[in-house]
Parts: C-alpha cells; sequence; structure tokens
C-alpha cells in the first residue's frame, strides 16, 4: 500500500492563458448544472480551448464577476481535466455573488480568474477524517479522490440540512461505506462530540463548512496534543478579523524598499500601504483568500486571519496585511 500523496506543488502553467498584469484571464462559462437545491456547478473553460492550468485538491480560485464582485470559489473536480468546475451555494445573507451566479450567469459567459491558489493542503498523513458541512464539500471533494488513488485509509462524515440540499451526493456512491452522509431532518445533529473525542492517533482532520460548524469542531478539537493535525478551510471570514480589538494601537510598517507608513487605528496595514503608493495584490481583505500574504522580515505578528496554521503563526514568517497587525510599534515587510 503506498502511502504517498502529492499535494502541494501547483504547476506554471503551459500555455499562454492571456494573463494581465493584476493576474487576471478570461474563461468561459462552458455548462452550469444544478447540483442540489440552491446550489449550481459551473464548469469553466477558456475560450480559446486553451487546458485550464493544472491544481491541487483544497485549490480555489478568484473570481471576478461581470457585476463587478470578487469571489473565491474552490475547485472540486479531479485535477488534470484542462477545465475547472466550481459548486456555488445561493446565499440568502450574502452581498450579492452568489445570486449573480445563479440567476444571470449563462453558459457562454466570459469571466476573469486568476490561477488557483492553496490555503488547504492535503497534507502526507497515516490516515484521514473528512468533515463537511453543506457546500464545504467542494473543496473536499477531490481529496477524497487523492486520498482514495493514494491508498490511505480516510472516512467522511458529510453533513447537512436535508439530502435536497447536498451536492454531488452521486458522485460519493462510488466510496461505499467511507462515506457517512448525515440529513439533520432525518437523523438530527450529528455527534460531532463523540466523534471527536477520543481522536485516533495519527489521522490529520480535514474541515470545511459553515462558520458555527467550523467553531464548534475547533473546539472540540482544541485539547489535541498535535493541533497540527486539524485542518479547516473558512468560507466566510471570523467577525473578529475585521473589527477593530481592544488594544488596538498605531504603529510602523517599513518595506524594504525603504518606504515608511504609520498605520492607524481602524487601518489595514493594506490601506496603508496603498495610499503610500504601495499596492499589494489583494481579494477577499478579510483574511480568507490568502492573496495579500506578505513576507515579515522583522515585528512581532498579531495574526488575525483565517488561514494560517498553528506552526505557521508561530514561524512569524508571513501575514495576511489585509487584517492582521503588528504586536509591537514597528515591523518590516518585504516589499
Ligand atoms: S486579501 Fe484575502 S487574505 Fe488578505
Amino acid at each position: 500500500m503506498s502511502t504517498t500523496i502529492e499535494t502541494t506543488v501547483v504547476p506554471e502553467p503551459q500555455v499562454d492563458l492571456g494573463i494581465a498584469d493584476d493576474g487576471f484571464f478570461e474563461v468561459e462559462v462552458a455548462e452550469i448544472r444544478p447540483e442540489a437545491d440552491g446550489v449550481l456547478s459551473l464548469h469553466l473553460a477558456h475560450p480559446a480551448g486553451k487546458p485550464l492550468p493544472d491544481w491541487a485538491p483544497g485549490s480555489h480560485i478568484d473570481v471576478l464577476l461581470p457585476n463587478g464582485l470578487l469571489r473565491q470559489y474552490s475547485l472540486c473536480s479531479e485535477a488534470g481535466a484542462g477545465r475547472w468546475r466550481l459548486g456555488v451555494l445561493r446565499e440568502a445573507a450574502g452581498r450579492g455573488g452568489s445570486a449573480y451566479v445563479h440567476d444571470d450567469l449563462r453558459p457562454g459567459a466570459r469571466i476573469k480568474v486568476r490561477e488557483p491558489r492553496n490555503n488547504f493542503t492535503l497534507k502526507p498523513a497515516p490516515e484521514y477524517l473528512f468533515l463537511a458541512g453543506g457546500i464545504g464539500i467542494t473543496p473536499i471533494l477531490p481529496m477524497l479522490a487523492a486520498a482514495q488513488e493514494s491508498g490511505i485509509p480516510w472516512r467522511l462524515v458529510y453533513m447537512g440540512r436535508s439530502r435536497s440540499s447536498m451536492a454531488f451526493l452521486s458522485e460519493l456512491e462510488r466510496f461505499g461505506d467511507k462515506v457517512q452522509v448525515h440529513a439533520d431532518d432525518e437523523a438530527g445533529l450529528f455527534p460531532l462530540k463523540d466523534l471527536l473525542q477520543a481522536p485516533d492517533a495519527g489521522f490529520h482532520t480535514y474541515v470545511c463548512g459553515p462558520g458555527p460548524l467550523l467553531d464548534f469542531i475547533s473546539s472540540l478539537t482544541s485539547a489535541w496534543d498535535d493541533q497540527k493535525r486539524f485542518h479547516f478551510e473558512r468560507f466566510v471570514a471570523d467577525p473578529a478579523a475585521t473589527a477593530p480589538a481592544a488594544g488596538d494601537h498605531e504603529f510602523t510598517v517599513e518595506t524594504t524598499e525603504g518606504i515608511e507608513v504609520q498605520v492607524p487605528v481602524g487601518t489595514s496595514i493594506l490601506d496603508a500601504l496603498a495610499g503610500a503608493g504601495v499596492p499589494v495584490l489583494n481579494s477577499c481583505r478579510e483574511g480568507i483568500c490568502g492573496t495579500c500574504e506578505t513576507t515579515v522580515v522583522s515585528g512581532e505578528i498579531d495574526h488575525r486571519d483565517s488561514l494560517l496554521s498553528e506552526e505557521e503563526r508561530e514561524a512569524g514568517e508571513t501575514m495576511m496585511i489585509c487584517v492582521s497587525r503588528c504586536k509591537g510599534l514597528r515591523m518590516i515587510l518585504d516589499l
């Protein structure tokens, strides 16, 4: 049985996709399919028929919709097909991105996207436990295929309000009893506490779903001896990330080019730098996409993103400058 898994390297594109300076290029909506109540899949292809770049499980892309909204969606088809597939949930409380996709986007439309980025990498492990809530199945789906192919033991618990709201169920049938589908309207809430109170030694858990589910699972796993075994991806920012916190203070950021800016309370490093003529590529501005990740040369980081692992936070090598701040009075960034 092989225990090798290749997940981290996203190869450079082999073809000229017409990528602009801001990283965007155009793709065509080749197909739109209903996948469940309130969930569509978008199938994207290059307008000239060129193969879209390969990607690894856990990757997402920035999508610039024709109505000007910028959104991040996980890639949820198996890698290497030359096309991409996204799953989009209609979010009643959303800001218009998912409503536009559901109501206005049609096959043949052109949208702008950036190349895949991966903040939710499937790392080698002796065993995997995947937990998906609702649309959180999208980044997990290609992970299952990768785990299956590698021969590493795994299981999935896929939770949702009802089966009719849960996308891609038919694609999971091939995995047999490795997949447990749990619909709340049939059996109440899934007993996560029982599942996670005595974790098997060595297994790694990958979780994606709504914020409250992630918060609950995070509280159940906070006592695990090894936090590196717990991996999660948020679709929605932690509200604490973007709100000013008690104790926030003004500090100075210096770039390696020698530009110095003051970052007042209530202003992000990203905005302070932009105001000083140092624009940094960004997307979500909420600490969930990783686009603004910046290398830190010196200074103590006050991490407020929803991306970096505990290990990465401790290493202190990079930060998301759209939300994270400086604990001290000065820091130097590699810009
Ligand atoms: S812009 Fe998305 S993490 Fe900063």
